[in-house]
C-alpha cells in the first residue's frame, strides 16, 4: 500500500518552494503549522524579515485545495491554515490503508535487541519488569516499520553460582522432580517455590559444611569443561526456570519464543577467544592477573582507574568477557547493524565500557550503532526503590496479580451487568495494560512511583482511559446500524474535528520519531492526546444525532478512524484493547 503524504509534509514542500529554503514547521496553538525558516534566510540575504514573509505569504498560493490562509506573524514566522477539505482527504487516504498510511522503511537494517533478561534459578522482580515491557514495545514498532529484528533474551543462566545448586541436586536427585498435575500459571509457581527450597536447602548446606563447598567448587570446574552429567543438571535448572519465566510472561501478555532465549551460556564457547583476541591486539592487558580493559575516563573515588575485567585472575570469565562475545556474534553472525540493550541505567558503566573494549578491537565499526536504552527505577510512595512491606523485593507476579485485581474492581463499579467471568477477562486486559503503560509513558531514563491507585484510574493518563475511550468509540459504530463511515471533505469542519483529525495524521510521523530515538513514551502520550481530542470530539459533536446524513458519515469516518489508529498504536505497545467495556 502507498504511503500517505501528511498534512505537515505537504506543507513542508509548499512553504519550502516559496521560501526556495527548507523551513521548520511545528504545530501551532495560533493556527495549525507556525513556519519559521524566514528569519535565518532573512539574515543569510540581509533582507527585512517580516518583508520577506510577506514575500513568501503571496508566494503562497493560499485559499487553494491544501491552504486555506497564511498570515505573517511575530518577526517573520508563518501561521498556516490548513483547508478542511485537505484534512479529510488525507485522512481518508490513510483510512484506505491497512496501516493507516504509515510507511514501510524502503531500507531497513537488522536490529539486535537485548531485553528481558532473567536470571536462572531466580525470583522474577520488578526490575525484570521494564526491561520486557519496554523491549516488547520497541521490538513490535520496530518490526512495524520494516526493520528486521532479532531478539535475544540474555537470560542469566552461566556462572559459579550454579556449583552450589547442581551439587545439591546431584545429592539430592528428587529436588526437581514435578507433581502430578501442574499446568500454567501454578506450574509456574510450582516451578518456582521448588527453586527456592532447593536454593535455600543448598545454601544452608553451602555455609555450614567445609566439604560441600570444596565439592561445590569443584563442580564449577566441571560445569566449565562441559562434562556431560553436570550440564545434564545445569540444563534441569534451566528448563524449570523456563517453565516459570514463561508463566510469568503470559501473564505480562508478552511473547517470549524458545529459540530468541540466548542466555550468558550461549556465548561460552567463544570466551577463551574473546580473551585471546583481545589480549593480542593489546585491547586488554594483565593486571595482577586479571585480564583487564582500561579507560581514561573511568576512576574510582580514589582516583585509580577502574578497568573492564574480562577475565578474572582464577581464570573465571566475567559478565564482560560474555557481553563482548555477543557482540562479536551479533554483528559479525547475524550481521546485525544496530544493537540494543535494554538494561537499567545502572549497568550504564558495563556497557560504556563494554562499546569502548569492542570498538578498540574492531568488532564495532562506524556501521553499526550500539545504544544502550537505560531506564530507571521503579519507586514506592515514599521515593525509595520498590519495596514489600518487610523490605524484601518485589515479585514481578505478586504485582501483576495486584494490578489485575485493582482493576477488576474498577471494571465492577462501572460496568455493573458484566458476569464474573466478563470482568475477569477484562481485568486482565486492564489491569496489565495498565501496568505496561505506566511504564511506557514515562520517559525512560526517569525513576517513577508505582501506584496501581492512579495506574487503573479511569482519569488522567492512564491505560483504563485509553481503553475506555475505544469501547466507548466501538460502541457507537456499532450503534450506527446501517450508517457508514464515510469521509465527505466537502463539509466544513468544526473545531474538534478539526484537532482531532490533524492529530490523526499525525500518527505516522509519532511513530518514525519513536523508532528513531527508541522513546515508546512519545507513542503513549500521543495516544493520550489523541483520546482527550477524542472526548472532546465526543462532547461537542453529536455523531448518530448529526443534522444531516452526511454529516453522520464523516463523523462516523472520524470515529472509525480514531478507533483503528488507537488500537494499532496500543497494540505496538503490547496493550490491548477490550471492544467493550
Ligand atoms: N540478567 C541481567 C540482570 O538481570 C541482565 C542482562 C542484560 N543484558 C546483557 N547483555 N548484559 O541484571
Amino acid at each position: 500500500m502507498a504511503s500517505v503524504n501528511s498534512l505537515s509534509a505537504s506543507i513542508q514542500q509548499r512553504v519550502a518552494d516559496a521560501l526556495g529554503a527548507d523551513p521548520l514547521l511545528r504545530r501551532s496553538d495560533r493556527a495549525d503549522f507556525q513556519a519559521n525558516g524566514v528569519l535565518g534566510l532573512a539574515k543569510r540575504n540581509k533582507a527585512n524579515p517580516r518583508e520577506l514573509a510577506a514575500q513568501v505569504v503571496e508566494a503562497l498560493p493560499a485559499g487553494d485545495e491544501l491552504i486555506a490562509a497564511v498570515e505573517v506573524s511575530g518577526p517573520g514566522f508563518l501561521n498556516i491554515t490548513v483547508s478542511d477539505a485537505a484534512i479529510t482527504r488525507t485522512l481518508a487516504a490513510r483510512a484506505a490503508d491497512d496501516r493507516l498510511g504509515v510507511p514501510v522503511k524502503p531500507e531497513p537494517g537488522t536490529t539486535v535487541i537485548d531485553y528481558a533478561q532473567p536470571n536462572v534459578a531466580k525470583e522474577m522482580h520488578v526490575g525484570h519488569l521494564r526491561s520486557s515491557v519496554i523491549g516488547d514495545a520497541l521490538v513490535k514498532i520496530l518490526e512495524f516499520e520494516g526493520e528486521t529484528v532479532i531478539r535475544r533474551h540474555h537470560i542469566g543462566d552461566w556462572g559459579t553460582q550454579f556449583g552450589m545448586l547442581i551439587q545439591y541436586l546431584v545429592e539430592h536427585p528428587h529436588e526437581l522432580d514435578h507433581g502430578a498435575s501442574e499446568a500454567g500459571e501454578e506450574a509456574g509457581e510450582a516451578s518456582m517455590s521448588r527453586l527456592n527450597r532447593l536454593y535455600k536447602a543448598s545454601r544452608t548446606v553451602f555455609d555450614s559444611d567445609e566439604e560441600f563447598k570444596t565439592r561445590s567448587r569443584k563442580r564449577v570446574v566441571d560445569l566449565q569443561a562441559g562434562d556431560p552429567e553436570t550440564l545434564a543438571m545445569w540444563q534441569r535448572f534451566v528448563d524449570e526456570s523456563k517453565i516459570y519465566f514463561n508463566s510469568v510472561y503470559d501473564k505480562l501478555d508478552i511473547e517470549i519464543r524458545d529459540e530468541d532465549v540466548v542466555g550468558e551460556s550461549g556465548y561460552n564457547d567463544m570466551l577463551v577467544e574473546t580473551c585471546k583476541l583481545l589480549e593480542e591486539s593489546g585491547v586488554a592487558v594483565r593486571s595482577n592477573g586479571a585480564l583487564c580493559v582500561f579507560f581514561d575516563d573511568v576512576k574510582g573515588k580514589d582516583g585509580e582507574p577502574v578497568p573492564l575485567i574480562v577475565q578474572k585472575a582464577d581464570g573465571g570469565f566475567g559478565y564482560a568477557a560474555t557481553d563482548l562475545s555477543a557482540i562479536r556474534d551479533r554483528t559479525a553472525d547475524l550481521h546485525a547493524d544496530t544493537l540494543l540493550y535494554v538494561v537499567d541505567s545502572r549497568q550504564a558503566l558495563h556497557f560504556k565500557m563494554v562499546f569502548e573494549t569492542a570498538k578498540r578491537a574492531g568488532w564495532l565499526t562506524d556501521e553499526v550503532t550500539a545504544l544502550h536504552i537505560p531506564f530507571g527505577t521503579l519507586l514506592g510512595k515514599d521515593g525509595k526503590p520498590y519495596k514489600t512491606r518487610s523490605g524484601e523485593t518485589f515479585r514481578l507476579v505478586d504485582l501483576l496479580d495486584e494490578a489485575v485485581e485493582r482493576a477488576a474492581t474498577v471494571i465492577r463499579e462501572k460496568s455493573s451487568e458484566l458476569t464474573d467471568e466478563e470482568v475477569a477477562d477484562r481485568a486482565k486486559e486492564v489491569g496489565i495494560g495498565a501496568i505496561k503503560y505506566a511504564d511506557l509513558s514515562t520517559s525512560l531514563g526517569r525513576d517513577y512511583v508505582f501506584d496501581l491507585d492512579r495506574m487503573v484510574s479511569l482519569n488522567g493518563d492512564t491505560s483504563v482511559y485509553l481503553q475506555y475511550a475505544y469501547a466507548r468509540n466501538r460502541s457507537i459504530l456499532r450503534k450506527a446500524g446501517d450508517a457508514k463511515p464515510v469521509a465527505h471533505p466537502e463539509l466544513p469542519l468544526a473545531p474538534a474535528e478539526r484537532a482531532l483529525g490533524l492529530l490523526l495524521d499525525e500518527f505516522a510521523e509519532t511513530l518514525a520519531g519513536v523508532s528513531e530515538t527508541y522513546e515508546p513514551h512519545k507513542l503513549a502520550s500521543y495516544l493520550y492526546a489523541l483520546a482527550s481530542a477524542y472526548t472532546t470530539f465526543f462532547d461537542q459533536c453529536p455523531v448518530l444525532k448529526a443534522e444531516t446524513p452526511e454529516l453522520r458519515e464523516n463523523r462516523l469516518f472520524l470515529c472509525d478512524l480514531t478507533a483503528r489508529t488507537l488500537r494499532q498504536g496500543m497494540a505496538l505497545l503490547g496493550i490491548r484493547t477490550p471492544e467493550r467495556l
